[in-house]
């Protein structure tokens, strides 16, 4: 099945962005779409919502506003699932003991600074496209700004 998905590349891993879209054409899978920009703080809160409750939000959103992160749109052959294979286990320090040949095992170091994102479910991949690569409104050309 065709899907797309989001691969978000976090600050700790932008430098090895070469070798992560090497990954990516590797299994088969195309980027569609990239955007490299820094989040504000309200921006990756909005981003990251789903865990406003959790005991690691505030590190998660201080990591991923300390530089600039690469948003990428992913389409392939069960893309979800794909990417998040290659990408491996949350917690890069299992990761490097687990899968050392994935991408959060070669970029990332623990489970905060851990590489890369990729979406959970469909309507998860959904929204995140939907935050990064906002549909076109109005029947104008595409905005230059
Ligand atoms: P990500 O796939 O972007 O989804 C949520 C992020 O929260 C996750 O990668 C990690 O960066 C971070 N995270 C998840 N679980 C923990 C945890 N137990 N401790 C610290 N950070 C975490």
């Amino acid at each position: 099945r065709k899907e797309r998905t989001l691969a978000m590349i976090k600050p700790d891993a932008v430098t090895q962005i070469g070798d992560i879209i090497q990954m990516i054409y590797s299994k088969n899978l195309i980027v569609t779409k990239a955007k490299m920009t820094k989040l504000s703080w309200k921006q990756a809160a909005d981003f990251y919502s789903e865990h406003q409750s959790k005991s690691f939000f505030n590190n998660l959103v201080q990591f991923v506003t300390s530089g600039p992160m690469v948003a990428m749109e992913v389409m392939g052959d069960e893309a979800l699932s794909t990417w998040r294979k290659i990408l491996g286990p949350t917690d890069s320090a299992l990761a490097l003991k687990d899968t050392p040949n994935s991408l959060r095992a070669r970029f990332g170091t623990d489970g905060t600074k851990n590489a890369a994102h990729g979406s959970d479910s469909l309507a998860s991949a959904a929204r995140e496209l939907e935050f990064f690569f906002p549909s076109a409104t109005g029947s104008g050309p595409p905005s230059t700004a």
